[in-house]
């Protein structure tokens, strides 16, 4: 495979911290540019990101003494230098919209954390395992920004990562009607240690801000279809969350209830579940689970302590599936935020692209 040179935009934060761990021994993707805001840029990487680093395995040596550069003042410079950019920035949705869209213009192609794109409808916002097919509509934006190469493609938000590939297959088989999803997320999703966020510990708040929406709209886009140049959103399932944010450090866990057109058996669901794969399985990308949907059998698990790392943190783990009585199933599913929701997921997608030839 082709090595890229790539850049982290958002380099210091906490997504982008866990870019630079999973990139720094990447087979494909090899750093070249480190950045984040005038209040970084001109430190060495370790300066910058002080007693910040929120990661259990230590800082790459190899990234330890690059020099952080300011990823807007220097925009031109560093998108001739890489081959394409991650991003995950914490900034005003407006300046993110306007920052993906100027690196794109530079023919630097953008692949996304941050929510500020997702339902602009040209650009594609992709599960690997579940929508690949919706990157073709990269063609389609770059001919509106007027680019050759330059192209925005984002992920999805944390909370639907446990719960949306869980329903995916299910959806296809027996027309998914309605989904009711409770989510219990994780610090990290909020950028947050037990450290700078003591006031989390033996507590829990019943609110974070612009979850539900996501949570209940993100999953229509992903299960949408290309019509006209434009992702149009499904109309069904009707999906309603409420969104939690708990004491755990990684590792968002969601309760989930589920309609069908058609009731399967549990048997059916199981089944469906182990042989899910998608094309990273069929293409065995880098960053791929081999086996995407993890089923225990044990009434106590997924934990979010003992089943969040799960093949690398990109599995999702599901248990405790039986009947309702109001719907006609339920479960409770688990994938870990900041890598399958997050820097992971984001890796996954470029490995998806690289592989699909888009940033040649
Ligand atoms: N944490 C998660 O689990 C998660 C999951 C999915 C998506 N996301 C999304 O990913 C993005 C980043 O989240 P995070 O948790 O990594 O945030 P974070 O830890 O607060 O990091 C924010 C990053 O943005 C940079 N930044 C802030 N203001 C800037 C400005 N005015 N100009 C240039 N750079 C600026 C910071 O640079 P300095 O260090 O120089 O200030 C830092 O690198 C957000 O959009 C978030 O919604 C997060």
């Amino acid at each position: 495979m082709k090595q890229y040179n790539v850049g982290i935009l958002g380099a210091t934060g906490m997504v982008g911290q866990r870019f630079a761990t999973l990139l720094a021994e990447h087979p494909w993707f090899r750093v070249k540019v480190l950045a984040a805001s005038p209040r970084s840029a001109g430190k060495t990487y370790e300066e910058a990101v002080g007693s910040r680093w929120a990661m259990t395995v230590p800082m790459p040596e190899s990234l330890k003494g690059m020099v952080v550069r300011d990823l807007n003042a220097e925009k031109e410079a560093i998108a001739s230098e890489v081959d394409f950019v991650f991003c995950a920035v914490d900034m005003k949705k407006d300046e993110i919209r306007a920052l993906e869209e100027s690196y794109a213009k530079l023919e630097c192609p953008v692949i996304s954390n941050n929510s500020a794109h997702r339902f602009t409808p040209d650009v594609p916002m992709v599960v690997p395992e579940l929508n690949p097919e919706h990157i073709e509509i990269i063609e389609a934006q770059r001919k509106r920004l007027g680019t050759k190469r330059g192209f925005i493609a984002v992920k999805s938000n944390c909370s639907i990562q446990s719960y949306v590939p869980a329903l995916h297959p299910l959806r296809e088989a027996f027309g998914l009607t309605k989904v009711l999803a409770c989510t219990y997320q994780a610090i990290s999703g909020a950028g947050k240690t037990f450290e700078t966020w003591p006031d989390m510990v033996d507590n829990l708040i019943p609110f974070i801000g612009g979850e539900e929406e996501k949570s209940e709209q993100e999953p229509l886009k992903v299960w949408g279809t290309i019509e006209n140049g434009e992702i149009v959103k499904a109309t069904v399932p009707s999906i309603t969350t409420q969104c939690l944010r708990v004491p755990v450090s990684d590792g968002h866990t969601a309760a989930v209830f589920a309609s069908f057109e058609k009731k399967p058996t549990k048997e059916q669901i199981l089944e469906l579940w182990q042989n899910f794969k998608g094309i990273p399985q069929e293409l065995e990308l880098p960053s791929a689970p081999k086996q995407f949907i993890h089923y225990f059998e044990e009434d106590n698990r997924p934990q979010a302590k003992l089943d969040r790392g799960l093949e690398g943190g990109m599995a999702v783990s599901v248990g405790r599936l039986r009947e309702d009585t109001q719907y006609d199933y339920k479960f409770v599913c688990l994938s870990h935020n900041t890598l399958r929701g997050a820097a992971g997921g984001g890796v996954l997608l470029a490995e998806l692209l690289a592989a699909k030839g888009y940033f040649d």
